[in-house]
C-alpha cells in the first residue's frame, strides 16, 4: 500500500495525464505538464476530500471555463489514476479537480509502521549524517537566566531535537561569557560586601547570590564615583594574571554557573560542549593579521586593522583596536574557525536574539571574506524579545524577568490545578507532576510561535487546561494511556479482534488517518526551516480532531469487538506520534495527570 506521499505523488501524474488527453482529445497541442508543477491545494472543508487541482491556470490554454475543464478532467482521470495505481476517488466541484484518498485502506499498513518504528516514527533522512553545530543560551557570569534565555533555551534545544530526527549528527554547543567588565562588578561588589558569605552560607542559589552583588554594585556606584574606576583595576589585574583575583574569578564564575546548570536541569536542557569567552576572547588576533596580509582588511594610521563593508552596503569596522585588543566581532571570527577545527561542521546554527542581526550578517561576510567555504552555511536563527504582561513580576533588578521565578511560578499554579481538580490521589507525586505540567506551559508557549516574533509571554494563559496551551495537549496524551490501561484490563474481551478498515466511517478518523501520515512531512519542514512551531501547529491539530473524535464516538464500549479494536488501535496510533512530538518541543509525558 502507497503511503500519503506516494498517493499524493501519484495523483499529481494521473492529473497530469488526464490534462494531456483532454488537449489530445480537443486536438490542441499541448506537452504533457510536469506533475511536480501542478497546484495541488487542501480543501477548504475534510468533506471536499484531500486535494483540489484548480483549474484556472488552464482556461486560456482550452478556451473553455475552468469548471468545464474541471469536468473533462475529472472523468479523464478516473483511467489515468486506475492506470497508475493511484486509489481513492476523483470527481469535479466547480473550477476544482478534488481527489479523496482512501485512507481507510491505508490505515493498516500506516499503524503497522507505526508501531514498528514506535519512537523512531517520524524520522527523515533530510539531513542524513550531516554534521550540525548549534549554539544556544549563552549566559553571563554576573547573573541568573532570565525570560529571554528560557525562549533561547526552548528554541535550541526543540530545534536541536528536530534536527537529529531529520538525520543529522547534532553537537549542542554554549558560550558561556565569563569575563570582561560586568563581572568585575560583580566581583567588585562582593569583595566589598560580601566578604566571607557564599551561597551556602546565605542559603541562596550561586547565580543569585552573584546577581545580587551585581546589582548591588549598580545602586553603590550610583553614590560612590570611584566604582567604575575600581572595577576597570580589577579587570586589568584579571588581564594580568594576578592570582587573588583570578581565585576570586574562579570562586564566583563556579557559584554561577552550578547555579545556571541547575536551571537547565530544571527545563531538561543539555550541552555536548561548552566553550569559555575566557579561553577564546583573544582568538580570532591572529586570523585577523592573516587576512590583514592577504588584503582582506586594512590598517589605519593608528595601527587599528579594520574591514571594509561597502559590498554588502555597509559601513567600515574596526576588528583590532590600536592597542591590539580584540572586539565582540573578532573573538567570534576566532572562535568559528576554531570551532570547525574541533568538529568540522557543515552547518553551524547561532541561536541569538534580533538585535544582533547586525553582527551576524558582518561575522558570516568576513568569514567568507577568509576564504572560508563553510562559511556558506552559517544561519542566524534569530528570534524576537519575549516580556510578560503590563504589571506582572519582574525581577529584584526590576527590569527583567528572572527564569527561576517563573518556572516555580508555574509549577505552583500547576499544583493548584491539580488540587482544584481533586486529582492529587490518582497523580501520584504532585510536585513532580506539576513541575512537568510547568514545562510543558512553558515550552510550548514559548515555541507556538513563530521565532522572529515578538511575544508577550503569559504565565496564566500558558498553564490553562484548556486551549491552545501545552497542560492541554500533555492531557490528550494522559486521556489515551488511561484508554488504554483499560484497554489492557480487559484484553481478554478483545481476544482475536482485528483493524478492519471498512469500520472507519467517520470524518475524524479520516483526518486522524491523515495527520498520522503527515507526521513525517511535518518533522522535515520543522527541521528545514528551522522552525519548532510548525510541529506545535501540528500537534494542535491532531489533539483537537483527537478529543472531537473521542467526545463524539465510542472508543472502547462497543459491542462490535472489531469496531472497538479498530478506534483503539488508531488511539494507539495518535498517541504514539504525540509522544514522539511531545519530544521534539519539550513536552513531557504524562501517563497520568
Ligand atoms: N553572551 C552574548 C550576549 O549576552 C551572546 C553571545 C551570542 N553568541 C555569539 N557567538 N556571539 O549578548
Amino acid at each position: 500500500m502507497a503511503d500519503i506521499t506516494d498517493t499524493k505523488t501519484l495523483w499529481k501524474g494521473a492529473v497530469a495525464d488526464a490534462l494531456f488527453r483532454h488537449a489530445e482529445s480537443m486536438e490542441l497541442s499541448f506537452q504533457r505538464p510536469d506533475p511536480a508543477s501542478l497546484i495541488a491545494e487542501r480543501p477548504p472543508k475534510p468533506e471536499m476530500g484531500d486535494l483540489a487541482f484548480p483549474m484556472f491556470p488552464f482556461a486560456k490554454l482550452f478556451r473553455t471555463s475552468p469548471m468545464a475543464i474541471a469536468s473533462a478532467v475529472a472523468d479523464h482521470a478516473k483511467q489515468t489514476a486506475a492506470a497508475l495505481g493511484a486509489s481513492g476517488e476523483v470527481e469535479a466541484s466547480g473550477p476544482y479537480v478534488n481527489v479523496r484518498y482512501n485512507l481507510a485502506s491505508m490505515m493498516p499498513g500506516l499503524l503497522k509502521q507505526v508501531f514498528s518504528e514506535a519512537e523512531a516514527y517520524g524520522k527523515t533522512d533530510l539531513y542524513a549524517g550531516e554534521k550540525i553545530m548549534i549554539e544556544f543560551s549563552c549566559p553571563n557570569t554576573n547573573k541568573p537566566l532570565h525570560l529571554g534565555h528560557l525562549r533561547n533555551d526552548a528554541l535550541g534545544e526543540s530545534v536541536s531535537r528536530i534536527l537529529k530526527a531529520n538525520g543529522a549528527d547534532v553537537r549542542k554547543v554554549n558560550l558561556i561569557n565569563d569575563r570582561g567588565i560586568h563581572i568585575c562588578k560583580s566581583m567588585l561588589a562582593y569583595s566589598v560586601f560580601g566578604k566571607g558569605k557564599s551561597p551556602e552560607s546565605e542559603g541562596c542559589k550561586g547565580d543569585h547570590f552573584v546577581g545580587d552583588y551585581y546589582v548591588k554594585y549598580n545602586s553603590w556606584a550610583k553614590e560612590e564615583p570611584e566604582a567604575e574606576e575600581r572595577a576597570r583595576e580589577l579587570l586589568r589585574k584579571w588581564e594580568a594574571g594576578d592570582p587573588e583575583t583570578v581565585e576570586l574569578w574562579k570562586t564566583m564564575n563556579r557559584w554561577t554557573i552550578d547555579g545556571i546548570g541547575e536551571t537547565y536541569r530544571k527545563t531538561g536542557i543539555s550541552f555536548d560542549d561548552i566553550y569559555y569567552e575566557s579561553k577564546t576572547y583573544s582568538a580570532g588576533r591572529d586570523e585577523v593579521l592573516k587576512g590583514l596580509r592577504n588584503g582582506v582588511f586594512y590598517k589605519e594610521e593608528d595601527g587599528s586593522v579594520w574591514v571594509d563593508l561597502a559590498e554588502i552596503n555597509l559601513d567600515k569596522k574596526v576588528l583590532l583596536r590600536s592597542d591590539g585588543t580584540t572586539l565582540y566581532l573578532t573573538q567570534d571570527i576566532g572562535t568559528a574557525i576554531a570551532r570547525h577545527g574541533d568538529w568540522p561542521f557543515k552547518r553551524l546554527i547561532y541561536v541569538v536574539a534580533s538585535e544582533q542581526q547586525y553582527h551576524f550578517k558582518v561575522l558570516f561576510h568576513v568569514l567568507k571574506k577568509l576564504g572560508f567555504d563553510w562559511a556558506e552555511n552559517l544561519y542566524h536563527l534569530s528570534y524576537g524579545m519575549v516580556n510578560l504582561p503590563e504589571g506582572k513580576m519582574k525581577s529584584r533588578e526590576g527590569t527583567v524577568v528572572d527564569a527561576d521565578d517563573l518556572i516555580a511560578e508555574l509549577s505552583s499554579m500547576a499544583a493548584a490545578e491539580i488540587k482544584t481538580k481533586g486529582r492529587e490521589g490518582d497523580v501520584g507525586d504532585v510536585e513532580k507532576t506539576a513541575e512537568a505540567v510547568g514545562l510543558a506551559a512553558l515550552n510550548y508557549y514559548l515555541l507556538q510561535i513563530s521565532p522572529a516574533k515578538d511575544m508577550i509571554f503569559d504565565p496564566k494563559e500558558s498553564i490553562s487546561f484548556n486551549g491552545n496551551t501545552g497542560p492541554y495537549l500533555q492531557y490528550m496524551g494522559a486521556r489515551i494511556s488511561s484508554m488504554l490501561r483499560k484497554f489492557e484490563e480487559r484484553s481478554d474481551e478483545f481476544k482475536g479482534a482485528t483493524v478492519d478498515p471498512s469500520l472507519i466511517t467517520t470524518i475524524e478518523e479520516r483526518e486522524l488517518i491523515k495527520l498520522i501520515s503527515l507526521f513525517p512531512e511535518k518533522v522535515a519542514q520543522a527541521g528545514a526551516e528551522f522552525n519548532p512551531s510548525i510541529v506545535t501547529t501540528y500537534l494542535y491539530d491532531l489533539s483537537r480532531t483527537f478529543s472531537r473524535y473521542y467526545h463524539d464516538n465510542q472508543i472502547l464500549n462497543n459491542d462490535d469487538k472489531n469496531l472497538a479494536f479498530t478506534r483503539l488501535s488508531l488511539a494507539k496510533g495518535v498517541l504514539q506520534v504525540l509522544k514522539n512530538a511531545y519530544w521534539l518541543v519539550g513536552i513531557p509525558f504524562l501517563e497520568v495527570m
